[in-house]
């Protein structure tokens, strides 16, 4: 993600806000080279966590949960959500590397 365009996204309303605490990590490329994902894939994971779950409640760190319990929730918002599977493999890897 560039810093124009997570400039813009900043703007877009109380997400937007969220997103930008700086809480929520940035994929760094030791973190996409240690997990052996692709940086904009996990920036993309990033970006539909952001989009689709912080509507109902605030959006969760990676490092609040351990791995297990971040799978079943992820799988039990995922209706709530309303992603498909490819969404919430997104998600879910990008959560699971920030931890
Ligand atoms: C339509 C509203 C809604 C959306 C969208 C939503 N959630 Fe939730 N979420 C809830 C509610 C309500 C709870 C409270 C627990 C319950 O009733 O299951 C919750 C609880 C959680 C919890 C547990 C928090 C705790 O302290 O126990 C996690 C983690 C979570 N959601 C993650 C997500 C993720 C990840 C997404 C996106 C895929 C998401 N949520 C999207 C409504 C939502």
């Amino acid at each position: 993600m560039n810093i124009g365009k997570s400039i813009k996204f900043c703007f877009i309303g109380l997400a937007g806000m969220l997103a930008c605490s700086p809480a929520l990590y940035i994929p760094t490329p030791e973190v996409a080279q240690r997990t052996n994902l692709d940086i904009n894939y996990l920036n993309q994971g990033r970006q539909v966590y952001i989009d689709h779950c912080g509507s109902c409640h605030r959006l969760h760190l990676p490092a609040e949960f351990g791995e297990p319990a971040w799978r079943s929730f992820v799988n039990s918002m995922q209706p709530r959500a309303k992603i498909n599977d490819d969404q919430k493999k997104l998600i879910l890897d990008y959560i699971l590397s920030g931890k």
